[in-house]
């Protein structure tokens, strides 16, 4: 199995399978063992950045970016496709924050790594998307993130509509698989700061 990094050396981005209604139709509920194995758990962290804003404006689905150098950990050891786990956008440091208690909760996440076969980017991007509705942009705060497991690979899309339709799916199967007790226990890992928070039940 080629890493992501080692993927992105090469000088063409490797071609994406086509999303087929039969993989839509058969996809499982529930992915992974009962419990973490390795690699898992990965743990991500640095400052959120921009990406191209196409995920809450035309997916619906905003999702938080990595710097490159924060996404190393699960580059070099993972393949592209969709992940699921935990993750935490921390309070700023000065005190003034817009976010409010809710929102700087550990919450559940999917993500995206790889080059959005779809949109044809260039360049590996990590893309958190948290399952919370937040008040405001977070751009600049920094998050926490604990990755948990697989759910399936990045898959190339005739329409935006089929994309959005298999990101729901992952929600709902990032969910289903958290809800297991050695997932769970993840919410309250030393990685994420629980003094400033009580982790979301
Ligand atoms: C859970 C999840 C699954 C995704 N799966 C795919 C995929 O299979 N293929 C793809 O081209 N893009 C996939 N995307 C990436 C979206 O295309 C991406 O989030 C979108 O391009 C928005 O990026 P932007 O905010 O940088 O514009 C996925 C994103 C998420 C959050």
């Amino acid at each position: 199995m080629a890493t992501a990094a080692e993927l992105a050396q090469l000088p063409e981005r490797p071609e994406a399978p086509r999303q087929t209604t039969q993989f839509r139709t058969t996809r499982p509920q529930i992915v992974g063992a009962d419990a973490p194995e390795s690699p898992f758990p990965i743990l991500l962290a640095g400052p959120v950045q921009r990406g191209f804003g196409r995920g809450g404006k035309e997916l619906g689905c905003p999702t938080a970016n990595l710097p490159d150098e924060s996404i190393t950990p699960i580059s070099s050891v993972a393949k592209t496709g969709v992940y699921y786990g935990y993750a935490q956008v921390l309070p700023s440091k000065d005190g003034k924050t817009e976010l409010c208690q809710d929102d700087i909760r550990v919450h559940p996440m999917v993500m995206s790594l790889g080059w959005n076969p779809f949109y044809k980017n260039e360049v590996l991007t990590a893309e958190i998307h948290i399952m919370h509705e937040f008040r405001s942009d977070f751009y600049g705060y920094d998050m926490n993130a604990l990755v948990l497991g697989y759910i399936r690979p990045e898959l190339d899309y005739t329409s935006r509509e089929a994309l959005i339709e298999d990101i729901e799916v992952d929600k709902r199967v990032a969910l289903n698989s958290l809800n297991r007790p050695e997932y769970e226990k993840y919410k309250k890992d030393l990685h994420f700061d629980l003094s400033c928070t009580i982790a979301s039940s």
